[in-house]
């Protein structure tokens, strides 16, 4: 089965060729324009995928070296994220279905984070917890199997990413935040400066990130760099109050739920300050981590996705909508 995935659900306009499980094409085209803001722009998304969309599906297809007729169905991205940006996928991917006379199906973003983790790899066993740490959430789940998928708990406000991302705009980093802040943190002191660390002893699973970012924002509001404390410092400490946070939820779930298999999705899964962190403070634990280039949005998770979901026999009905809202489900 040939099946096209067609992502744009943020700032990356991307579209794969899966066939039979290979990923026979992974196009992502980054919108570099939103540095220039320090954050997305909505409507320059949604601008940006219009754009970009028709020229890296063929590219897509031509790298994937087979003819646009092989294409045995479409799967695309409809939720969560950016409305606008949603629907240019949406809307490019059922005119293509019904130019093509092929069937399509409706893929969540989040799912096909988590399943990124199958990618190349037949290793995996079921039950698994996954971390999935994104730029819009961050949040852990229980797999079951495919389709079967218990949310065990996620952040009360700000996602992981998003604490990268404005940590990053008050220490006067570029964008995206997460990159910038490992880059300096790999020449700082993570032990340097006190940041807090909220719900860590809990018995909960729950995340807040809200209350860092505001104390990095006072803490830099009287900040003069010297050589005892540099920004590179304040950086290490901040990644490291958000790291130690995520690795303190991930042990008590395995706790609570006696799964030992573990693995991370989402952009903030390349960072290797977390993947270090994980490694040692989970050494007993069954570790999985996705290649680097599935962790950051990506087609290929929704090409490789859709497939499983139309040989599952699922498809979707063309009057389908968007949905931009996570909903307490993957569906
Ligand atoms: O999954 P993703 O590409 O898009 C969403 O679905 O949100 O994640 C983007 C997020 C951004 O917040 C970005 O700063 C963060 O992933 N990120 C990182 C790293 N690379 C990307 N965070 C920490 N360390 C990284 N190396
Ligand atoms: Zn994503």
């Amino acid at each position: 089965m040939i099946i096209l995935g067609i992502e744009t659900s943020c700032d990356e306009t991307a579209v794969s060729v899966c066939m039979d499980g290979k990923i026979l094409s992974n196009i992502v085209g980054s919108q570099l324009i939103h540095s220039n803001f320090g954050g997305v722009v909505p409507e320059v998304a949604s601008r940006e995928h219009e754009r970009l969309l028709n020229y890296l599906t063929v590219k897509a297809i031509d790298s994937a070296k087979i003819s646009i007729n092989a294409i045995d169905g479409i799967a695309v991205t409809n939720g969560p994220g950016l409305a606008g940006a949603l629907l240019t996928g949406v809307s490019f991917a059922k005119g293509l279905a019904i130019g093509l006379g092929i069937e399509i199906v409706s893929i969540n973003h989040l799912e096909a984070h988590i399943i990124a983790n199958l990618l190349e790899r037949d290793d995996i066993n079921y039950p698994f917890l996954c971390l999935l740490v994104s730029g819009g959430h961050t949040q852990l789940w229980l797999i079951k199997k495919m389709n079967d998928y218990t949310l065990l708990g996620e952040t009360r406000d700000d996602a992981a990413g998003e604490a990268f991302d404005k940590g990053a705009r008050i220490l006067g980093l570029g964008y995206p935040g997460g990159p910038e802040i490992e880059k300096c943190a790999q020449f700082g002191d993570s032990n340097l400066v006190k940041f807090p660390r909220a719900f860590i002893n809990s018995r909960t699973i729950e995340f807040s990130f809200s209350g860092l970012k505001t104390s990095l924002l006072y803490y830099m509001d009287s900040f003069q760099e010297t050589n005892e404390c540099t920004l590179n410092d304040v950086a290490a400490s901040y990644q490291s109050a958000i790291i130690d946070c995520l690795v303190a939820k991930m042990k008590l779930a395995t706790k609570l739920t006696s799964v030992n298999t573990i693995s991370i999705a989402g952009g903030v899964a390349k960072n290797k300050f977390l993947r270090q962190s994980i490694d040692k403070n989970l050494s007993d634990k069954n570790i999985i981590f996705p290649d680097l280039k599935y962790c950051t949005d990506n087609a290929a998770m929704i090409s490789y996705l859709g497939e499983k979901k139309f040989q599952m026999g699922k498809k979707t009905n063309l009057d389908f909508s968007i949905n931009p809202n996570f909903k307490n489900n993957l569906d």
